[in-house]
């Protein structure tokens, strides 16, 4: 009995001694603020918290982030400590074949989250390690990363590979973690890398959660992390410290685990039929709400026109009216609570902020409806319409975002582009005179979807992606047109699509790019078209630049900028000129001979159509078949 009460104590007496030379504090309690799936990472995020504070890094690099459960753990370290640390987190966003390959959706929510909380030291690089080591200066010339997080592909060789590409990087403080060096199976060799640097490094290695190396490669070791690595060598200091650790952090492997689980319940419940039965019933439901929202939305326009203090009365029954409909939109549902508030307290008056903006937004909305369906009548009455086209017309989505810069109040306008875009690319696909499977397709850049919808409403079971740096555009195309999402930044070059396409449509963007960046936009269509594939392309040609000449349109250029994209355009074939306090975006004129050759030199397809502005009546399309 007085045995085992001294070796408690003295194990206590150890821990105490270890927390202390550890400084371990507050930190091992943080709660984080990012625990998503995959958990593999999850049980080291108080090891992570602590690691910032031991090291205090000046720069912290990750290779290998997928859905941000370690590189948030660090990024909150960092801003709860109130360190200047810039933090920087490499990868693809596509997966590999340990971590699986998955949708875009996964780079979109950690970037939107990496927006909301770390956006003012942490940035986000889209490109493969070996890119993005281009981008960070040796460590001896400059201060270097004091400490990289390692957590890409596992195998033997990928590791070390990153590994020997990045040291050169490192600062002389430098520690560089290894995940899933406790992994021996499928392929992984993060194990045997390990045991070959821990031979050769200071070194401490963590159990728990797949295993997490911490190898001290610079030679002046930050004061907390040189004691971390003595307690290596101390067989009673080391369990204690793995221990203390993977308690913590089984807490967050459990939560996790239970998101793992509820993912697997509502897949198991989901299943085909019953969500085909929904869908169902969600259509339905649509297509009643939408006849009621036009109802309700006829009723106010009368209402709105006498609006005034007095009309409260009336306005509270149309709100209660809206409040019925099945699931309003977000519009509906503040305008709704907006006119229900009418006259208490004085809001609903035109001063009462809430109001009026809604009020403001609402009446763009019934506009922008009014727009665009009598835009359909009138385009539907021209004669020259194909009654394919008619019928096309018919089901588009006339969903307009509010962000939507292409639609500028003329809804003629904007749908008749669409409708040319459509009528380009049936022409497109005939020049290729192949059977067309229309499986893919990708449009490149959809913005809010003005060509979109035509793709969509043509090619209803096809499955269609689009590319966009403007994220919020892309989620309205997803939400409105069924789209997988792309975010597109960063340079062409190194841009790597999902997938291979039958169809890629791209309407102005070479229009707007110089000659280098062209030929890599198309060489990254070539790359990802299938066999049988057609892609189409518009540029501004000579319609464009007569239009330039004759002062018909000036782009938004300078004189200056117009006289260098027209003197580059008659004397080379290609003219570029950025806009104004842009850099890289511009206006661009190409000659069909220049761009013909642009073709040719990426290879692998043949030009099966040109014509001359037949988009929108000035851009020049051009049709590439594989
Ligand atoms: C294991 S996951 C990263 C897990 C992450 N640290 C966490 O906390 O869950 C590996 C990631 O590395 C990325 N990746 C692998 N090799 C890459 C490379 N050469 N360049 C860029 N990214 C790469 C993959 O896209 C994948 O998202």
């Amino acid at each position: 009995m007085g045995r085992r009460l001294v070796t408690i104590s003295d194990s206590q007496l150890r821990l105490r001694e270890v927390i202390g030379a550890l400084e371990i504090g507050d930190e091992l309690f943080w709660e984080p603020t990012r625990i998503v799936q995959p958990g593999a990472w999850t049980g080291h995020l108080a090891t992570a918290f602590w690691l910032v504070k031991a090291i205090r890094p000046n720069v912290f690099v990750e290779l290998g982030t997928h859905t941000g459960n370690s590189y948030s753990a660090f990024c909150q370290g960092v801003a709860l400590l109130g360190l200047s640390t810039r933090c920087f987190a490499v990868d693809t966003w596509q997966g590999d074949e340990h971590a699986g390959y998955y949708d875009e959706e996964i780079f979109v929510d950690l970037t939107a989250f990496n927006d909301r909380n770390y956006a003012g030291f942490s940035k986000l690089l889209r490109t493969t390690f070996d890119d993005a080591r281009n981008y960070f200066p040796d460590g001896d010339t400059s201060g270097g990363i004091d400490l990289l997080h390692i957590d890409g592909l596992h195998s033997y060789e990928a590791v070390k590979h990153d590994f020997e590409t990045w040291k050169s990087a490192l600062s002389r403080r430098s520690v560089v973690l290894f995940h899933d060096t406790n992994v021996r199976e499928r392929g992984f060799g993060v194990w045997k890398f390990w045991r070959e640097l821990a031979a050769q490094y200071p070194s401490f290695e963590f159990d728990h959660s797949e295993g997490l190396g911490v190898l001290g490669v610079g030679r002046e070791q930050p004061s907390l992390v040189a004691r971390l690595f003595e307690f290596a060598q101390d067989p009673s200091a080391a369990p204690l410290v793995r221990r203390l650790f993977a308690s913590r952090g089984d807490t967050f492997r459990h939560r996790a685990r239970m998101l793992d689980l509820e993912h697997h319940i509502t897949n198991l419940s989901g299943d085909r039929s019953r969500l085909g039965q929904e869908l169902e019933l969600v259509r339905r439901d649509r297509d009643g709400q939408s006849q009621a929202h036009q109802n309700v939305e006829r009723q106010l326009q009368q209402l709105t026109e006498s609006l005034s203090w007095r009309a409260t009365a009336p306005l509270r029954a149309i709100a209660s009216g809206l409040r019925r409909l099945p699931g309003p939109s977000s519009f509906l549902e503040t305008a709704t609570a907006a006119i229900a508030n009418v006259g208490r307290d004085g809001a609903g008056s035109s001063k009462d902020p809430i109001f009026a903006n809604s009020y403001r937004r609402f009446r763009r909305w019934t506009r922008t409806r009014r727009d665009l369906h009598g835009s359909r009548r009138r385009l539907l009455s021209l004669p020259d319409l194909t009654p394919e086209e008619k019928g096309l017309l018919r089901r588009v989505s006339l969903r307009v975002h509010p962000g939507d810069s292409m639609y500028a109040g003329d809804g003629f306008h904007y749908l008749a582009v669409g409708l040319s875009a459509n009528r380009c690319i049936r022409d497109a696909l005939r020049s290729a005179k192949k059977p067309f499977p229309a499986g893919s397709i990708l449009d490149f850049p959809s913005g809010y979807g003005r060509v979109l919808r035509f793709l969509r409403a043509g090619f209803p079971n096809a499955d269609i992606t689009a590319a966009e740096i403007d994220v919020s555009a892309l989620d309205f195309c997803r939400r409105s047109f069924d789209a997988t999402m792309f975010v597109s930044t960063g340079s062409f070059r190194v841009l790597s699509l999902p997938r291979q396409f039958d169809l890629i449509w791209c309407g102005s963007l070479l229009t707007h790019i110089d000659e280098h960046a062209a030929r890599d936009l198309l060489r990254l269509f070539r790359e990802h078209l299938s066999q049988g594939g057609v892609c189409v392309v518009t540029t501004h040609g000579r319609r464009s630049a007569e239009w330039l000449q004759g002062q018909a349109a000036t782009y938004g250029l300078s004189e200056a900028a117009q006289q260098k994209v027209l003197q580059e355009f008659e004397s080379k074939g290609y003219g570029y000129t950025d806009y104004a306090h842009q850099s890289g975006f511009g206006i661009s004129l190409v000659i069909h001979e220049r761009m013909h050759q642009l073709a040719v030199d990426i290879g692998g397809w043949d030009e099966t159509l040109f014509q001359e502005h037949s988009w929108d009546d000035h851009q020049d399309v051009y049709a590439f078949s594989a």
